[in-house]
C-alpha cells in the first residue's frame, strides 16, 4: 500500500499527521501525547465515565493539559503574535480548564453524564482547540513548516 494512503488512514495520534504539526518539537510532542490520551478514552467503550479506568485517564489528562497550556503560552507569548490573538488563545485555555474542573465536579457529584457527550467535550478541548487555535502559532514562526493556505480538516 502506498505511503500516502497509509498516512490518510492512520489515526490522528502518534505520529501526528504533518498538517497537524506546529513545528515546535515540545508542543508537537505534547499534542501527540494529549491525542494519545484522547484515543485511550475513546477506544475503551466499556468504561463508563464514572468508572475507575476512565477517571484515571481523565485525571492524567487534566495534569497533561494544564502543564501543556502553561508551556505553550510561554512559547507563543515570546513570538511576534498580535496581542489580541495571544489574549484569545490564553482565554481559550482558561475556558478549557474551567470546563475540565466543572466536568470533574459533575462526575464527583454523581451527575448522570452520557459517555458520548463527555468524550465529544474532551475531543473539542484537545483536537478542536489544536485546529482552531494552536495551528495559528505556525504563522508567527520564523520558518513556517506549512505553506500558507494549507487547511486541516478534522478527520474523525
Ligand atoms: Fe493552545
Ligand atoms: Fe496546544
Amino acid at each position: 500500500m502506498p505511503e500516502d494512503v497509509l498516512a490518510a488512514q492512520r489515526p490522528i495520534r502518534s505520529p501526528l499527521a504533518p498538517a497537524m504539526l506546529i513545528g515546535i518539537p515540545s508542543i508537537d510532542k505534547a499534542h501527540e501525547e494529549l491525542l494519545w490520551q484522547l484515543d485511550r478514552l475513546m477506544s475503551n467503550p466499556d468504561a463508563p465515565v464514572n468508572s475507575e479506568p476512565f477517571s484515571e485517564v481523565l485525571s492524567q489528562l487534566g495534569l497533561a493539559i494544564t502543564a501543556h497550556f502553561r508551556d505553550e503560552e510561554n512559547i507563543f507569548k515570546a513570538l511576534p503574535m498580535p496581542a489580541d490573538l495571544v489574549a484569545s488563545h490564553v482565554q481559550a485555555h482558561t475556558d478549557i480548564l474551567r470546563q475540565y474542573a466543572q466536568l470533574n465536579f459533575d462526575l464527583m457529584n454523581g451527575m448522570p453524564l452520557g459517555r458520548s457527550g463527555v468524550l465529544a467535550k474532551i475531543r473539542e478541548w484537545i483536537l478542536g482547540h489544536l485546529l482552531e487555535h494552536d495551528l495559528r502559532i505556525r504563522d508567527f514562526l520564523a520558518t513556517p513548516t506549512t505553506a500558507p493556505g494549507d487547511r486541516v480538516e478534522e478527520s474523525r
